[in-house]
């Protein structure tokens, strides 16, 4: 699997050194909040999965975790196709009143799965509402989503691993990296 990939962009040592960086960011954020400490996490699936549950653990805070899934990359699309926010907001309370929000996502790309997500859970009435991800791709969409957190700014290419998928596959990869054209065309 490795061999497919182009080069590595972030190895797993730089990833976890980050990741508690973060924690330890949102957690003096909270800290600074008129608030009773206690949040609500909303996961998007599938890709922000490896990534969660590394932050989880680095976050002391009393938490309740919300599942919801989205997709706008179907199989071997390499640019958004729109996106689809499955049945699973159902899975988040219809109201949030009072509760601190952090929603997290693995990558903000054209900004078009947090502009969806968000949109819906504001409706929701919550205290706050917070995003994060773990990558934001430089391109001149991103510029205007107002993200709170990322754990690293890349350049606009795709990249696979540590949850993120190219047709399914490589989310296991422990780093991030991007793929080579073969690898490309044999998934084509
Ligand atoms: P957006 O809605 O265009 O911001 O795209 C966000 C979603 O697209 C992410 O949650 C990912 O699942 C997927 N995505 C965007 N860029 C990449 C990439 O480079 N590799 C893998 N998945 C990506
Ligand atoms: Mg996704």
């Amino acid at each position: 699997m490795r061999n497919d990939l182009q080069q590595t962009l972030i190895d797993r040592g730089t990833i976890a050194q980050r990741v508690r960086e973060l924690a330890r960011q949102i957690t003096a954020d909270l800290a600074a909040e008129e608030h009773d400490g206690e949040i609500t996490l909303i996961p998007v699936l599938t890709g922000s999965i490896i990534f969660v549950a590394d932050l989880i653990r680095e976050l002391p805070q009393r938490m309740k975790i919300h599942l919801i899934s989205a997709s706008s990359y179907p199989g071997t699309a390499t640019t958004s196709q729109g996106v689809k926010i499955q049945e699973t907001l159902s899975n988040v309370p219809d109201d949030l009143t009072g509760r601190y929000v952090l929603v997290l996502d693995d990558i903000l790309d054209s900004g078009q799965t947090l502009r969806a997500v968000t949109r819906e859970l504001n409706t929701r009435n919550p205290q706050a509402l917070k995003t994060c991800v773990l990558l934001r791709k430089r391109r001149t969409e991103t510029v205007d989503f107002p993200l709170d957190y990322a754990a690293f700014d890349i350049p606009d290419e795709f990249v696979v691993g540590y949850g993120l998928d190219y047709d399914g596959y490589y989310r296991n990869l422990p780093h991030l990296g991007v793929l080579n054209k073969d690898a490309l065309e044999q998934h084509a």
